[in-house]
């Protein structure tokens, strides 16, 4: 396949991924008009029917979820009591990302933020930091983000380029799926959106490529999305960020399904050279986090498994480790 056309299918199938559920009731809706009736020729007209009927299962296993997933993700005796989090302002929060997701351009599922949002719930009041979110596009996880910063009274710190990325390093895998400019979003685009869908009195801007951003930080942060494609962006972002991660505090990205990608939070020389100490590892490596949907890997495979769909986040917490130790032959 030209580059081109990979790169465009690889953009159209991520935003499929992750913008599917959010569209389960349009889509759901627009195929019950177009699904043959049981006998009908068109139920005979063999893979068109097929193909459509899978999307249509899909689709529905998407939206009979929504409710399933909220109760599931902050049925949580974790999260702080301070937050005051009832079932009604719970599930108010889940079906509001929900709604969030069908009606703004977002690359990222509202169960992504789902999961954000339980850790964020989960730090008490009193431990200080605000919320990163690295590579926002059109604001979209930026709002839904924006929604538990009210809650918790943290603000929301939003750093990209808000021109799209950055032409890609001969050394980055990922440089090749992508065009410089992909994933475009204006910072006035950002701004109306949170200001519509989200709590903008929560968010700042902080606009610029991450190599001239990021070094300046000097704040602790309580969680940290990055969502940034390239591998050259992910090692500038956690380079960074990373010793301002408070203890307990998570670091999410939205690649876990790519192996080599998350690589980097299990590489033990990356971490010794850059931190002097042994690698975090990552929950979710290679098949996302596993919230409600099915998915036996690798990404490259997909179209083998029309009907699979995972979650694509991943995430390491400040403190855990994924760090092998057991050689035996050392003593021997
Ligand atoms: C996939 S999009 C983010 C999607 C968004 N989180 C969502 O869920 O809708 C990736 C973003 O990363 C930003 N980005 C990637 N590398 C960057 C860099 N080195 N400096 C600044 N922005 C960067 C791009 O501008 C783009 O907005």
């Amino acid at each position: 396949m030209p580059m081109h056309d990979a790169r465009v299918s690889s953009e159209a199938l991520r935003s499929e991924s992750a913008e599917s559920t959010a569209c389960t009731i349009r889509i759901a809706q627009h195929n019950r008009a177009r699904l043959p009736y049981p006998g009908s020729a068109g139920e005979r007209t063999g893979e068109s029917s097929v193909v459509s009927l899978k999307r249509f299962v899909r689709n529905l296993y998407d939206l009979i979820q929504v409710p399933i997933s909220i109760v599931f993700l902050l049925d949580a005796r974790t999260i702080h009591p301070a937050y005051a989090m009832t079932w009604p302002r719970r599930l108010a929060l889940g079906f509001r990302m929900f709604l969030n997701t069908r009606r703004m351009t977002v690359a990222t599922s509202y169960k992504n933020h789902l999961a954000m949002a339980l850790r964020i719930l989960e730090l008490p009041p009193d431990v200080a930091g605000h919320v990163v979110e690295c590579g926002c596009y059109k604001g979209g996880s930026a709002t839904n983000l924006s929604l538990v910063c009210r809650i918790t009274g943290r603000k929301l710190l939003l750093f990209d380029s808000f021109q799209g990325l950055p032409k890609g390093h001969a050394d980055d895998r990922e440089a090749s799926k992508y065009a410089e400019g992909d994933y475009a979003g204006s910072l006035e685009e950002v701004r109306a959106t949170i200001t519509r869908y989200g709590a903008i009195e929560c968010v700042e801007f902080v606009p610029g490529w991450f190599d001239q951003t990021l070094p300046g930080v000097d704040f602790p942060i309580a969680l940290l999305f990055l969502d940034v494609d390239l591998e050259a962006s992910l090692n500038t972002c956690v380079r960074n960020l990373w010793p301002y991660l408070v203890d307990g505090g998570c670091l999410f990205t939205d690649e876990g399904i790519f192996t080599d990608y998350v690589a980097l939070f299990w590489s033990e020389r990356w971490w010794r050279e850059t931190f002097a100490t042994t690698p975090p590892g990552m929950i979710g490596s290679g098949c996302g986090l596993p919230l409600g949907t099915y998915y036996v890997g690798p990404w490259e495979e997909r179209f083998h498994y029309p009907l699979q769909k995972p979650s694509i986040v991943a995430y390491t917490r400040k403190g855990m480790s994924g760090y092998w130790s057991f050689y035996p032959e050392d003593h021997a």
